[in-house]
C-alpha cells in the first residue's frame, strides 16, 4: 500500500513539484544553516572567480536536497546535470557525462551512497584535480592517459550518509546536513504553494496541514493537495482550520502526523516488548515492515519527535509514546480511551 505520508517521491507528485519548486534562495524557506553556509562558499567562489568547491547534502527524503541543487545551479550561473547513484552503472557512463560539463555547471549525483565502487573511483581524480584516468590497451601495452575535465561541481545527495565510503565523503569540501522543518517554516511552504495553486486557504488551515506533515516540505504539498481536493468536493472551496482537520482525519494522518504505521511501531514496543529495548531486526519482522524503510523513514521522525530512543540494546518508547497512545506506563491501559488506528483494524 503506498502511504500518503511518505516522503519518497509519489507518482502524484511529479509535476506538481517542478511548479512548486523555489527558483530563487530567496524563495526557499527553512535551513537557514544550511543556506548561510552555502551563501559564504558561493560568495567565495565568485570572488575568486573558481567553481564551487563539491557539495554533499544529506537528510531525509523530501527536505529539499534537489531544490536545493537547482538553486546552487542558478546562482553559479552554470547548468545542471541531474542523476543517480543507480542510474550509473559502468565508470564510462560516468566518464561519458563528466566530460560533457563546462566550467561552473553542476553535476548532480542523487543518492550517491548507491555508486558503485568502480565507479566511483572515476569520481576522485575527477574531484580532485577535475582529471579523467582512462585505461587504453590490455595487459602489458596497457597505459594510462589523463584528460582535463572542466572546473564543475559535483552536489551529491544522500539520506544515507553513513553508507558513504571515506574517501567519497572526504572529497567534498562542504557538508550540509538538512533538518527537519517546525511548524512556522512548513506553515509558510504551505501558504506560498496553496498561491501557486490558486487555492483560498486561512493561516489556521495551513498551520493544521503543516502540524501533519512530518517537518517534510514533500509531505506538506501532497497533504494540501489532498485537502484541497476534498475542500473542492466538501466545503466552499477555502480550506479552513475544520476543512483540513476533517480531510486529514479522513486519510488517517493523525494529529503528530503518524499514520498506521508509527502507530504500530509504537504499539508493538509498548504493548508486545514492554516498552523496548527492542532490536530493530526483530521489530521490523514482528510488524512485517522492511528494515530498510523503518531506518529511513519512520524511525529518524519518531526518534527527532522524542516518541523513541535509541539505546544500545534497542529501541524504547518514551513517556510521550505511551501518552499518544493512550497508555500507562507499566503496560496498564488507560480505560475509554480512544483505541488507535492499529487495534481498531484487527
Ligand atoms: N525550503 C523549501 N521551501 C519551499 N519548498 C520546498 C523547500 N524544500 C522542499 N520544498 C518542496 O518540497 C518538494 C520536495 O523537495 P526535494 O528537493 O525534491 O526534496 P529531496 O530532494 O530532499 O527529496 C519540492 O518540490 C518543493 O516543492
Ligand atoms: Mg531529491
Amino acid at each position: 500500500m503506498e502511504r500518503i505520508i511518505t516522503p519518497n517521491e509519489l507518482n502524484e507528485d511529479i509535476g506538481k513539484e517542478l511548479s512548486l519548486r523555489p527558483e530563487k534562495i530567496s524563495e526557499y524557506i527553512g535551513q537557514d544553516k544550511v543556506k548561510e553556509r552555502l551563501n559564504i562558499f558561493i560568495k567565495a567562489a565568485m570572488k575568486r572567480g573558481e567553481a564551487l568547491d563539491h557539495v554533499l547534502l544529506y537528510g531525509p527524503p523530501g527536505l529539499g536536497k534537489t531544490t536545493l541543487a537547482n538553486i546552487i545551479a542558478k546562482e553559479m550561473g552554470g547548468n545542471l546535470k541531474i542523476t543517480s547513484g543507480p542510474a550509473i552503472e559502468r565508470a564510462g557512463d560516468l566518464a561519458a557525462i563528466l566530460t560533457t560539463l563546462s566550467d561552473n555547471d553542476v553535476l548532480f549525483i542523487d543518492e550517491i551512497h548507491r555508486l558503485n565502487r568502480s565507479v566511483e573511483e572515476i569520481l576522485y581524480p575527477a574531484m580532485e584535480d577535475y582529471a579523467l584516468d582512462i585505461v587504453i590497451g590490455k595487459g602489458a601495452a596497457a597505459k594510462s592517459i589523463r584528460l582535463d575535465l572542466a572546473k564543475f561541481t559535483l552536489i551529491g545527495a544522500t539520506t544515507r550518509v553513513g553508507m558513504l565510503t571515506s574517501p567519497l565523503r572526504d572529497r567534498f569540501g562542504v557538508l550540509c546536513a538538512m533538518e527537519y522543518y517546525t511548524e512556522d517554516q512548513l506553515t509558510d511552504i504551505i501558504i506560498r504553494s496553496a498561491m501557486v495553486f490558486g487555492s483560498k486557504i486561512t493561516e489556521e488551515g495551513a498551520r493544521e496541514i503543516a502540524r501533519r506533515s512530518r517537518g517534510t516540505p514533500r509531505i506538506a504539498n501532497r497533504l494540501l493537495k489532498r485537502v484541497r481536493d476534498y475542500s473542492e468536493v466538501e466545503g466552499d472551496n477555502v480550506i479552513s482550520y475544520k476543512e483540513a482537520k476533517d480531510a486529514l482525519e479522513l486519510l488517517e494522518v493523525d494529529n503528530r502526523g503518524f499514520d498506521r504505521v508509527d502507530n504500530k511501531i509504537l504499539e508493538a514496543i509498548i504493548d508486545n516488548f514492554k516498552g523496548g529495548p527492542v532490536g530493530i531486526e526483530t521489530l521490523s519482522y514482528f510488524i512485517g515492515e522492511e528494515l530498510g524503510t523503518i531506518e529511513d523513514v519512520y524511525e529518524p521522525y519518531l526518534l527527532q519527535q522524542g516518541f523513541i530512543v535509541r539505546t544500545p540494546r534497542g529501541r524504547m518508547a518514551t513517556e510521550k509514546a505511551y501518552k499518544h497512545l493512550g497508555r500507562k506506563i507499566g503496560n496498564e491501559k488507560v480505560i475509554g480511551e480512544q483505541k488507535s488506528f492499529f487495534k481498531s483494524e484487527e
